[in-house]
């Protein structure tokens, strides 16, 4: 009998498995394709204070492995998230929810946070401080310690639930930016973000992307994100979500070896809707394979002790 349940924060998940944030909608889209509730919790889209329309098109230019997206946050705002979105994936999905936050301002991620706080279904504040593909807010929190440390202790003394920090690849040391979140009160971290790249159209002989720049993501990101995490794990002691280039169950047990206690799956929703679905139904058998029991066990078990 193997046992795929984990636990983040004190709570408990069937399994690892969570579509990341921006790749799988508020969730209820994906509810005439199967039966969202198996999944171990849903990552829904970056929501901020204001509705916001997002980044002028092309947003998206694709990749060997992957793609370029930038979205620019496109989004609601967070009202409309909790009187509609929210109550329309209830639905479908029963279980405790993720909460993604991005903001402009540390005021901007208090209000929204303190909101999201108060929805009786949001199990975790998920702090985006990694957005690439917005100006004067987003990643630009999460690439120095003290702005990231800044914003992590503004939130977690403005909310009860559990606080985890959403870290971006695009810096030197993303050990650095761990510890000081760690430090500030993060009861986790979530990484990777994309990794900033363009491509250029041979034909205009211009940016593909109307923005110029994006967010990488996609298989090819994979053994970056199980470096990262597996840096992060050895330099922290709050539970990490994985996530960069997972798209089976096998990426899923790699990740966790380097340290991550669940995983979230992005770019992979955006080939396979059903991607989610089909590493949670393998994901018994692949255990079976590498003799494994119990999956919350085997967090960072590629690390010769800590
Ligand atoms: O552009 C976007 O909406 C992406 C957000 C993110 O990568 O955090």
């Amino acid at each position: 009998m193997t046992d795929t349940s984990v636990t983040l924060s004190g709570i408990k998940l069937d399994n690892p498995v969570i579509p990341a944030s921006g790749t799988f909608g508020f969730g209820y889209e994906f509810a005439d394709y199967y039966d969202i509730n198996i999944l171990g919790s849903i990552s829904f889209k970056g929501t901020t204070k204001e509705p916001r329309f997002g980044n002028p098109t092309p947003r998206i230019a694709e990749i060997p492995s992957g793609l370029i997206n930038s979205v620019g946050l496109q989004n609601p705002g967070v009202e409309k998230v909790i009187s509609s979105e929210i109550p329309r994936l209830s639905k479908y999905f029963k279980k405790p929810l993720i909460a993604n936050i991005s903001g402009f301002s540390v005021d901007e991620y208090v209000c929204c946070a303190k909101m999201l706080d108060k929805v009786n279904q949001v199990g975790i504040l998920e702090i985006n401080i990694s957005c690439p593909n917005v100006h004067g807010g987003g990643m630009s929190f999460g690439t120095c310690p003290e702005s990231a440390a800044e914003v992590t202790r503004a939130v977690k003394s403005a909310v009860s639930k559990p606080v985890y920090i959403k870290l971006s690849p695009n810096v030197t040391d993303i050990t650095k930016i761990a510890r000081a979140v760690q430090d500030a009160g993060a009861d986790g971290i979530s990484m990777i973000n994309t990794l900033l790249g363009m491509r250029i159209d041979l034909k205009t002989k211009k940016p593909v992307i109307a923005n110029t720049k994006g967010g990488m993501s996609g298989p090819c990101l994979l053994p970056l994100a199980l470096r990262m995490v597996y840096e992060v794990y050895e330099a922290v002691d709050i539970p990490i979500i994985g996530m960069g280039g997972i798209s089976c169950a096998k990426d899923v047990i790699e990740m966790m070896l380097a340290g991550a206690s669940a995983v979230q799956i992005g770019a992979a929703n955006l080939v396979n809707p059903y991607v989610c679905r089909d590493i949670i139904e393998n994901l018994p058998d692949v255990m079976r394979q590498y003799g494994i029991q119990n999956l919350s066990q085997i967090t960072g078990g590629a690390h010769n002790g800590k």
